[in-house]
């Protein structure tokens, strides 16, 4: 798929067969991650991969998330701080690696939903109890995934309002 193609078909997935995500697939959406562009090149992530039902389903606890439960293959993707330079610039990292990971599920035909943890207190509390995340660590971005089991036709938001000329 080429990427323009891959940017303006993906729309967010929230139900999905049981069929699992392969190692293979699995792969793909972490190097995806980690080539992700970072300020000054210093990675400032890690993810917690998770397959385990038992596991995906204390997620539900984060509340309007029931649809977790059907998840097959699940990523918190975390902020490291101490591996900062210029401090302040890692929820833009950690947020290229999530859309990086977006973009690559579903090119291999992976449907995701991005939930939100970062800057939500009581979310990031949460994911630090259920994964046993150091306080050093801030759970950032929660992506489930599995494979699509509804099928969303693309949007075009292109708002020829919010484009500025030079000048505001
Ligand atoms: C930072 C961020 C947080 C989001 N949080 C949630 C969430 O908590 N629950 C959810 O169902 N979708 C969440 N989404 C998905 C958005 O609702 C979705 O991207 C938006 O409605 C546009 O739809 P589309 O992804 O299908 O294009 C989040 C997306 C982003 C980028």
């Amino acid at each position: 798929m080429e990427t323009i193609k891959a940017i303006m078909t993906r729309r967010s997935i929230r139900t999905w067969t049981n069929e699992p995500v392969t190692d293979a697939e699995r792969k793909t959406i972490f190097e995806a991650a980690m080539n992700a562009p970072s300020a000054a090149d210093v990675r400032p992530w890690h993810f917690v991969a998770m397959d385990d039902p038992a596991v995906i389903n204390q997620f539900t606890e984060l509340g309007g998330t029931e649809m977790l439960a059907e998840s097959t293959f699940m990523v918190l993707v975390c902020g490291d701080e101490s591996k900062e330079i210029y401090p302040g610039f890692w929820p833009q990292d950690c947020s290229c690696a999530a859309q990086n990971m977006q973009l690559a599920a579903h090119d291999i035909g992976i449907g995701c939903v991005w939930i939100a943890i970062y800057p939500i207190e009581e979310r990031v509390a949460i994911c630090r109890k259920i994964l046993d995340i150091p306080q050093s660590i801030t759970p950032f971005a929660l992506l489930a995934m599995g494979v699509p089991n509804e099928v969303l036709p693309p949007e075009g938001r292109y708002d020829a309002t919010r484009l500025h000329q030079n000048k505001w």
